[in-house]
């Protein structure tokens, strides 16, 4: 009759091999998280008023990224603003710069029109969730 301790020793082994598997999978989920750059569980849009200072901060026929607040606000004519959500609508990083009228998504290169918040490189489809803004005493307040 065979000694018990080669199937013991088989199911340590075993054991081994799945903690292993596990802390590779926990590396790898670390590694794809996004909460250190979208702002952890913080809504994608404000749920209050927010101020952002001068409205004559953001360039008639451009825009400025708000990024501590999530939020992008684009002047498309004189006293017209326009805002939206900085947040990705891929997987929730947040916007990291406007070039060419094109908000960036550093985490995998997707970009947004920022007069209309639309999707116009993947891998992001949905748009930019729109937010009110308006000019009180000169200053925009979002939200
Ligand atoms: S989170 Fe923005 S492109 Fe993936």
């Amino acid at each position: 009759m065979p000694a018990p301790q080669p199937a013991a020793r088989r199911t340590v082994l075993k054991g081994a091999a799945a903690l292993a598997g596990a802390a590779g999978a926990g590396v790898t989920l670390a590694a794809c998280s996004t909460a250190a750059t979208s702002g952890g569980n913080t809504p994608a849009t404000p749920t209050a008023p927010v101020e952002l200072g001068a409205a004559a901060e953001v360039p008639v026929g451009g825009a400025k990224l708000y990024r501590e607040r999530k939020l992008i606000v684009s002047c498309p004519a004189e006293g017209r603003y326009t805002a939206f959500s900085a947040q990705c609508t891929h997987a929730g990083c947040v916007l990291d710069k406007i070039v060419e009228g094109e908000g960036n998504c550093p985490c995998h290169g997707s970009r947004f029109d920022v007069a209309t918040g639309k999707a116009v490189k993947g891998p992001a489809t949905d748009p930019l969730p729109a937010v009110p803004v308006k000019v009180e005493n000169g200053k925009l307040i979002a939200g």
